[in-house]
C-alpha cells in the first residue's frame, strides 16, 4: 500500500482540521466513493454544500432501482421531519424508499434489509425516544438477526449540553456494525443546530449510495434545493413568525416559591396551525446586562466584527441574538481548557462529577470570572454555542381559541456565585409586555396526541407546568362536545399559591368534560405528598380504567416525577392484576409501543 509523504499529510491535515465533524464524513465518504471505480468513474462534480449535485456514472444509470429504508426514531419530531424529507429526495433519485417509524418497524424485516439509513435522537439521560425502545430492545436481544449484507449509515440528533451527547446515535451504529453491517458513513452526531450538519450527511449518503437508472445531477440538485425551499416557505426555527404578545397573567400568588406566567400570543395571519400536545418553540434575545458584562469582562469592543454562520456582525449583536450564554457544556470547557492550555482546568472537565459538584449552574460569564479569557472576540464566538429557541408545550386548543397559541412558563431565576441567573426565555417572559413580538414556530408532537376515538377514557399526569397540555387536551375535548372519560392529576407545591388554572379545572368539573381530579400539593404538609402517591391510592379505578383501554398520559419533570409515576403505575398494574413486578413492566413497555403510554417529560 502506497502511503503518504509528511507533505501530504500535512497538507491533508490543514484541510481536516478547518472541517466541521459532518464534512469531515463527507470527505470520508468522498474519498471512499473516488476509491470505488465503478462509482468513481464519471463523479464529475460533487461539491460540498447543501446542494450537493453529483453525476450518475454510465454504469451506474444502468442499474435498476435500489431499495433504501429510511428508519427513524424521534420524540419531538426533529428526527421524524429530517426522514420525512430524505425520503422524498431518495425518491426523486430513482430509489425505491420505504420510510418506517421505529415503532411501528416489523422488526423481523431487519435482516432482509440492504440499505439502511436511521435517524435517531437521544432522550432522558442517553436514552432512545420512547417509540424507539421496541427496536432497541430488538437490536439488542438474542433474536437479533445477523446483517452481513446491511449497509448503512446513522443521523445521531442531540444536545450537547447533555453528558450522554447523542448516546443512542452511538448506541446504534455500533450495534449494527457488531451485527455485521457495514458503514455507509460514520455517524454524524448533530447538536441543536442540526440542520446544516444534516443536510452535509443527507448530500454524503446520496453520493455513497449508488445512483439509479436514468437519474441525473439535474434531478438531484433540484430535488435538495427544493427540498429546502420547502423548508424555508413555512415559519420555523430558522424563520420563527412574529408573533404578538396578547396577553400576560401571573399564575402564582404572593408567597409562592416561583412565578409561573401565562402568555396568549397571536397567530392572526401566520396560517400557523397546532393540534394538542404540540410545542411551541420560542425565540429570545439574551440579557443585555449579562452581554454587556460578558464583553467587559472580555476586555473588548461590542462593536467589534465577527463572522458567524458566514454572516460579518458586531460582537454585541452576535452576543445578544446567535450565542448560547446561560449555560455551558463540559465539551465547551474541555475547548476552553485546551485552547487556553490549562491543564488543571481540563482535567476538571473531565471529571464529571467534581465539574457537577463545582459548576452546576455555572454561565458563561462565571467560566470567564474563574478562568479569565485570551480569546480573540472570533475565536470567542466561535467557541460559544449557538442560541437556541426554548420549546414548550401549547397549554390551548386552536378550536377553543383561534389563531392564539398559549403558553404556561415557570420563570427559571436562582442564585449562584452571589450573582443571580436567569433561564434566557422565561426570564424574556416575564417582562413581556402586551404588544410586544416573540419568534415562535410550531413543533409538531405525534407522541402526544389525545385517542383518535373520542370515547377512549384519557388519564392525565401533570405536575407544575407539565399540567399546560392537558389545557389544551381539555379545551379541545369541550369544543368537541365530549363530555367525561377523563382523569386529571395535577400536582404542585402549595394549593393556596400554586394551583396553576384552579379555576379552569373547577369549570370543566362542573360541565362533566373533566370526569375526575386528583391533586397533590406536596408542601401543604408535613409530609412530603406527589402525584404518584395519588396514582396508588386509587390503585383500583387507575387499573380500571387501563384496563378498560384508557390512554396514559405524562407531562414535566423528567428525573423525578416521570420516573416515579412510571413506578407507580407498575405497583398498579402489579397489585391489581395477576402479573408479577417483569409483567407489570413489560405491561407498560407494551403501552408505550401500542402509544397508549404517551410522555412529554423534560
Ligand atoms: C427531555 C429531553 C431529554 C434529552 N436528553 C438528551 C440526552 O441525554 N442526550 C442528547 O444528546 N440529547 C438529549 N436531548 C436533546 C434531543 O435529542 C434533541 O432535542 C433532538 O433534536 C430531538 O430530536 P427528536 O425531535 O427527533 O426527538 C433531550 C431532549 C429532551 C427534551
Amino acid at each position: 500500500m502506497q502511503m503518504l509523504t509528511p507533505q501530504e499529510v500535512n497538507a491533508t491535515s490543514i484541510i481536516a482540521n478547518n472541517l466541521s465533524p459532518a464534512q469531515k464524513v463527507w470527505l470520508s465518504g468522498y474519498l471512499h466513493a473516488l476509491s470505488v471505480p465503478s462509482a468513481n468513474a464519471d463523479l464529475e462534480s460533487f461539491t460540498l454544500n447543501n446542494s450537493i449535485s453529483i453525476e450518475a456514472s454510465p454504469a451506474a444509470k444502468a442499474d435498476t432501482k435500489q431499495t433504501v429504508t429510511v428508519l427513524y426514531g424521534s420524540q419531538t419530531g426533529n428526527s421524524r421531519k429530517i426522514a420525512e424529507k430524505f425520503k422524498t429526495t431518495l425518491e426523486a433519485q430513482g430509489k425505491e424508499v420505504s420510510l418506517h417509524n421505529m415503532l411501528n418497524y416489523r422488526n423481523s424485516q431487519l435482516k432482509k434489509e440492504t440499505n439502511l439509513v436511521a435517524i435517531v435522537s437521544t432522550h432522558g439521560n442517553g436514552e432512545p425516544p420512547d417509540e424507539a425502545l421496541g427496536f432497541f430492545k430488538f437490536i439488542n436481544s438474542p433474536k437479533a438477526p445477523n446483517l452481513n449484507n446491511l449497509q448503512f449509515s446513522v443521523l445521531a440528533l442531540g444536545d450537547s449540553s447533555y453528558d450522554e451527547f447523542c448516546q443512542t446515535g452511538y448506541e446504534l451504529d455500533s450495534r449494527l456494525a457488531e451485527l455485521g453491517a457495514k458503514r455507509l458513513t460514520e455517524v454524524v452526531a448533530c447538536d441543536v443546530d442540526y440542520a446544516d450538519d444534516a443536510e452535509d450527511w443527507k448530500g454524503t449518503v446520496l453520493a455513497l449510495l449508488k445512483p439509479s437508472e436514468g437519474h441525473s445531477t439535474q434531478n438531484q440538485s433540484s430535488v435538495l434545493s427544493s427540498a429546502n425551499e420547502a423548508i424555508s416557505e413555512n415559519y420555523n426555527e430558522q424563520n420563527p413568525y412574529p408573533a404578538e404578545v396578547l396577553e400576560t397573567l401571573v399564575l402564582t400568588d404572593d408567597g409562592s416559591d416561583k412565578n409561573v406566567m401565562h402568555l396568549e400570543l397571536s397567530l392572526e395571519d401566520s396560517g400557523l396551525h397546532y393540534q394538542p400536545g404540540d410545542i411551541v418553540s420560542i425565540a429570545s434575545p439574551n440579557d443585555e446586562i449579562l452581554v454587556d458584562s460578558i464583553i467587559q469582562k472580555l476586555n473588548l469592543d461590542a462593536d467589534v466584527e465577527i463572522t458567524l454562520k458566514k454572516k460579518t456582525l458586531v460582537l454585541k449583536d452576535a452576543l445578544l441574538n446567535h450565542c448560547e450564554l446561560s449555560n455551558v457544556t463540559r465539551k465547551q470547557l474541555q475547548v476552553y481548557a485546551e485552547l487556553h492550555s490549562d491543564d488543571e482546568l481540563l482535567l476538571l472537565a473531565k471529571d464529571k462529577s467534581q465539574l457537577l459538584d463545582e459548576l452546576y449552574a455555572a454561565d458563561i460569564l462565571d467560566v470567564l470570572e474563574l478562568w479569565p479569557s485570551q480569546l480573540s472576540p472570533q475565536q470567542f464566538v466561535e467557541w460559544l454555542r449557538p442560541l437556541s429557541a426554548r420549546q414548550y408545550s401549547i397549554a390551548s386548543s386552536e378550536s377553543a381559541s383561534p389563531e392564539e397559541i398559549h403558553v404556561l412558563v415557570k420563570q427559571v431565576q436562582y442564585e449562584y456565585r452571589g450573582r443571580l441567573h436567569g433561564g434566557v426565555c422565561s426570564t424574556h417572559l416575564a417582562l413581556a409586555e402586551s404588544g410586544e413580538q416573540l419568534g415562535v414556530s410550531i413543533k409538531t408532537n405525534p407522541n402526544f396526541k389525545l385517542p383518535e376515538n373520542p370515547e377512549t377514557k384519557v388519564i392525565m399526569i401533570g405536575a407544575g407546568t407539565g399540567v399546560a397540555p392537558f389545557r389544551s387536551f381539555l379545551f379541545e375535548r369541550e369544543s368537541q362536545g365530549l363530555v367525561g372519560n377523563s382523569w386529571l392529576f395535577f400536582g404542585e407545591q402549595r394549593f393556596q399559591t400554586d394551583f396553576l388554572y384552579q379555576t379552569e379545572w373547577q369549570q370543566f368539573l362542573k360541565s362533566g368534560v373533566l370526569e375526575k381530579m386528583d391533586v397533590a400539593f406536596s408542601r401543604d404538609q408535613a409530609e412530603k405528598i406527589y402525584v404518584q402517591q395519588r396514582i396508588i391510592e386509587q390503585a383500583e379505578s387507575v387499573y380500571q380504567w387501563l384496563a378498560s383501554g384508557a390512554h396514559i398520559y405524562v407531562c414535566g419533570d423528567m428525573n423525578h416525577m416521570a420516573k416515579d409515576v412510571h413506578q407507580a403505575l407498575i405497583h398498579v398494574i402489579e397489585q391489581q392484576s395477576d402479573r408479577n413486578l417483569e409483567q407489570a413492566s413489560d405491561y407498560l413497555d407494551q403501552l408505550i409501543s401500542d402509544k397508549r403510554y404517551q410522555r412529554d417529560i423534560y
